[in-house]
């Protein structure tokens, strides 16, 4: 039988629901799970997850817009958030952002064309007083500097390969 795109996402939600739940309360976790492994929340997951869960499209599209974490466009395998709030501009994220756009060959807003890296601005990220702060997918890195930028790379280019690997079997974790 022929799978579309449409029954396989209506089958992973599914799956989901399963493990998180069938109220509201499940559908961060849902949505984290499809950004993980699909590297962003598209419009059909949106709508299949919202009927799922029976509430509207609508409120699950403004949960995706409003955090961070989520996006409604494909990204790289990792996405480095950039604080671009007061703390961490005056802590100097200036040269850690140039460096990192040295480093990928791409500005913020853009991804690497091996799909590998998106360099995205964030605001605060809850590490002020340890700026200028990163959040690379789940992981923060505190207090960087430019001269770390080339190790911070080397790190998620090393766990690409098992990142890959691993993403069929972990997206649920
Ligand atoms: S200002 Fe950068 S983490 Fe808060």
């Amino acid at each position: 039988m022929l799978v579309t795109p449409h029954m396989a996402m209506r089958e992973e939600l599914e799956a989901l629901a399963d493990t998180f739940g069938r109220d509201r309360s499940a559908l961060i976790p849902m949505l984290q799970a499809i950004q993980r492994k699909n590297g962003y929340v598209s419009d059909l997951a949106m709508q299949e997850a919202a009927d799922i869960l029976g509430i509207h499209p609508v409120e699950v599209h403004g949960v995706v817009s409003f955090y961070g974490f989520l996006g409604t466009e494909a990204n790289g395998r990792f996405v480095i958030r950039m604080c671009q709030t007061v703390s961490c501009d005056m802590a100097g994220k200036d040269a850690v952002a140039r460096q990192l756009e040295n480093d990928l060959g791409i500005e913020f807003g853009e991804t690497t064309k091996d799909g590998k890296f998106t360099l995205e601005w964030a605001n605060c990220l809850g590490m002020c007083d340890q700026g200028p702060a990163l959040l690379v997918n789940d992981k923060f890195y505190t207090k960087v500097t430019a001269d770390q930028v080339a190790d911070i790379l080397d790190e998620c280019r090393k766990a690409f390969g098992a990142t890959a690997l691993q993403a069929e079997k972990e997206w649920l974790v």
